[in-house]
């Protein structure tokens, strides 16, 4: 049984002061959870923040990024050990907006997997086709080069103990969600490639989320297929009521 993941990716949204007020009226709302993980990742400048407020309860943070090099002349990075004393316990690593906006490959993600890994804290490692490789038919193959490369090298208790993000890029922030079918496809055929690369048993124990215009109408539906073993949210988990009902949809039934 794994137990599910909802994670807030609040990408370049809140203040300081936004970010404590949210996750002040946030956490009363999820205070009885305790069947599923909750993650809030903020930005860089909010997150000791947000960790100081979540101190006590269930709830975990991350952040959204984070360099492989544990320190040096990397001008407008953060380190692992930064993001640890700053209170995160997760690392979202090559989001979409990474990949296609900054230019991450999967050589990037993997050195920043196998960093997270290294210094204990969980990755969370998105990997997602744009709509043109859909079109091309080519979903499978790119989601196998972002496993491949992503995670070449990690042994299989690393691969199980690890969080990824299905993410199609055609359904971030544009309304348009994949159906509970088309998640469901992917997040099978992720499992298939894990198990592929690092065993069955691994491949059993990884969560995979699914990212994508997650919303409190269309997250229970998401959420109660069989490889879909939670959710990050962007838009919808910047208010705490809705992503308090995205999370009270994510709980096992
Ligand atoms: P969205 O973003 O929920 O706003 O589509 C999801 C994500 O990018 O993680």
């Amino acid at each position: 049984m794994r137990t599910p993941v909802l994670a807030a990716n609040w990408k370049m949204h809140k203040t300081v002061a936004e970010a404590t007020a949210f996750t002040t009226a946030f956490l009363p709302l999820v205070a009885d959870v305790d069947d599923a993980a909750i993650v809030l990742a903020p930005p860089f400048t909010a997150l000791a923040a947000v960790a100081g407020a979540c101190r006590g309860s269930r709830v975990a943070t991350a952040a959204q990024n984070v360099h492989w090099e544990p320190r040096g002349a990397f001008t407008g990075e953060v380190s692992l050990d930064m993001v640890r004393d700053a209170g995160a316990s997760h690392v979202i690593i090559g989001h979409s907006e990474r990949r296609h906006l900054f230019g991450e490959d999967d050589g990037a993600v993997n050195r920043k997997t196998r960093a997270v890994l290294a210094d204990g804290l969980t990755p969370i490692v998105c990997i997602g086709e744009t709509l043109a490789e859909r079109e091309a038919d080519e979903t499978a193959a790119v989601l196998d080069r972002q496993i491949d490369g992503g995670l070449a090298g990690l042994t299989p208790d690393e691969v199980g103990s690890i969080i990824i993000a299905y993410e199609p890029v055609w359904a971030i922030g544009t309304g348009r969600t994949a159906t509970p079918d088309q998640a469901q496809e992917a997040h099978a055929h992720v499992r298939r490639r894990v198990a592929a690369l690092a065993g069955r048993a691994a491949a059993d124990r990884c969560r995979l989320l699914y990212g994508g215009s997650v919303k409190p109408a269309n997250a229970g539906d998401l959420s109660a297929q069989p490889d879909v073993d939670g959710a990050l949210v962007g838009g919808a988990s910047l208010d705490p009521q809705s992503f308090a009902e995205i999370v009270a949809s994510g709980r096992p039934r």
